[in-house]
């Protein structure tokens, strides 16, 4: 298998695909009320223009592929999808990440296709606070999902996006989940992509005050060594079946190790999260070019990186912060 580096020597073999910027729950940190402008349907990348990208990525060496939104289930027929891309040779690990909210009675098939990592987004284990995060009454839908998930054996992280005064009273609660349940839960620094006026003053739940009051309520705690590539500093308590992650999103310390790239709902390339977007793959393909012709574009891109996510912030010429929404971004 060929391996593909980046212009900063780093290898990449990893693309996350979100495959429609739609979703069912309106979470305040994500999007205004009345939802983003989706662009219409016909913008969309189609699944087999997904399928003939995987190929052409897995040819160059990309081995994991990360199925994301919006929220993946609200697109129509996504199991047909999960299916080819089971079929590509050089694709060995399938992750999904969720809401949680539709996902439920798909569990059996993904299993069956060979996904075991889901990343499920639950904000906190509060039904009230759930609805003020999300602007949703699914809560209860959601937790039976979760169970679902650790009854058919998955490998389940949960992603905790803090939010000062609205799920902070969540952190402990949270940590104490992983005493019984073998579920990694994973505090995220908010990012500025709410699709709306996104200037946040001084990020207050950064990485150290997470693990500061965790570290005081449980002293106990180790920091573990974090795998390959790891978005997250990874930390376990003894005799807890699961184990605690924080993700310094915002701050951005796992640059060095930046192994992803990033294609968005309307099929655009992103070579980091902070970027405003380097080609367009379905135009590109959509022009006629030859899968030699898209690999060119995708060497090129990978070859002219940038070294992190504030040198990828600096040369966006539409500034940061930015009207977008995580939900076009596929986190
Ligand atoms: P794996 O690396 O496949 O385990 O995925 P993950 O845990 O990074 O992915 P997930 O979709 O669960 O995202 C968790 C949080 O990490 C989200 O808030 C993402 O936006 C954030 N995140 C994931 N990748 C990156 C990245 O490359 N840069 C930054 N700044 N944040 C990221
Ligand atoms: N900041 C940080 N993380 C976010 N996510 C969505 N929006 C934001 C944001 N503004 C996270 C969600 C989801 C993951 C893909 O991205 O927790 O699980
Ligand atoms: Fe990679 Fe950009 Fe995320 Fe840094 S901020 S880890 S360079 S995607």
């Amino acid at each position: 298998m060929p391996s593909l580096i980046d212009n900063h020597g780093r290898p990449i073999n990893y693309v996350r695909l979100a495959i429609t910027d739609r979703c069912n729950l309106r979470c305040t940190y994500c999007m205004p009320e009345q939802g983003i402008d989706f662009g219409p349907r016909s913008t969309l990348l189609q699944y087999e223009e997904m399928l003939r990208l995987m190929r052409i990525l897995a040819d160059m060496g990309i081995n994991k592929v990360r199925i994301t939104g919006g929220e993946p289930f609200v697109r129509r027929d996504v199991m047909d999808l999960f299916q080819g891309l089971a079929a590509i040779d050089g694709i060995t690990k399938i992750a999904l990440t969720t809401n949680g909210t539709l996902t439920q009675t798909h569990l059996p098939a993904l299993w069956d296709l060979g996904v075991r990592q889901i990343n499920l987004s639950l904000d906190t284990l509060d039904r009230s606070r759930f609805f003020q995060i999300t602007r949703r009454d699914e809560f209860d839908t959601v937790w039976a999902t979760f169970m679902a998930m650790l009854e058919q054996q998955f490998e389940v992280k949960i992603n905790v996006v803090l939010l000062q005064g609205q799920n902070d009273m969540d952190i402990i609660p949270f940590v104490k989940l992983t005493q019984d349940l073998p579920v990694s839960v994973r505090f995220i620094e908010e990012m500025p992509f709410n699709g709306g006026d996104a200037a946040q003053g001084k990020l207050y739940w950064d990485w150290k005050r997470i693990e500061s009051v965790i570290q005081s309520e449980f002293p106990q705690i180790n920091k573990i060594p974090d795998p390959p590539y790891s978005t997250a500093l990874n930390y376990s308590i003894p005799d807890f079946a699961g184990s605690v992650g924080i993700i310094p999103a915002y701050s951005r310390t796992f640059c060095g190790t930046c192994n992803r790239l990033r294609v968005t709902p309307q099929g655009l390339l992103k070579t980091c999260l902070y970027d405003q977007g380097v080609f367009n793959i379905r135009d590109l393909m959509r022009a006629g070019a030859t899968d030699a012709e898209i690999q060119t574009a995708l060497l090129e891109a990978i070859g002219s990186r940038a070294k992190d996510g504030y040198e990828a912030e600096n040369r966006r010429l539409s500034g940061f912060p930015a009207r977008e929404s995580m939900t076009t971004i596929g986190g």
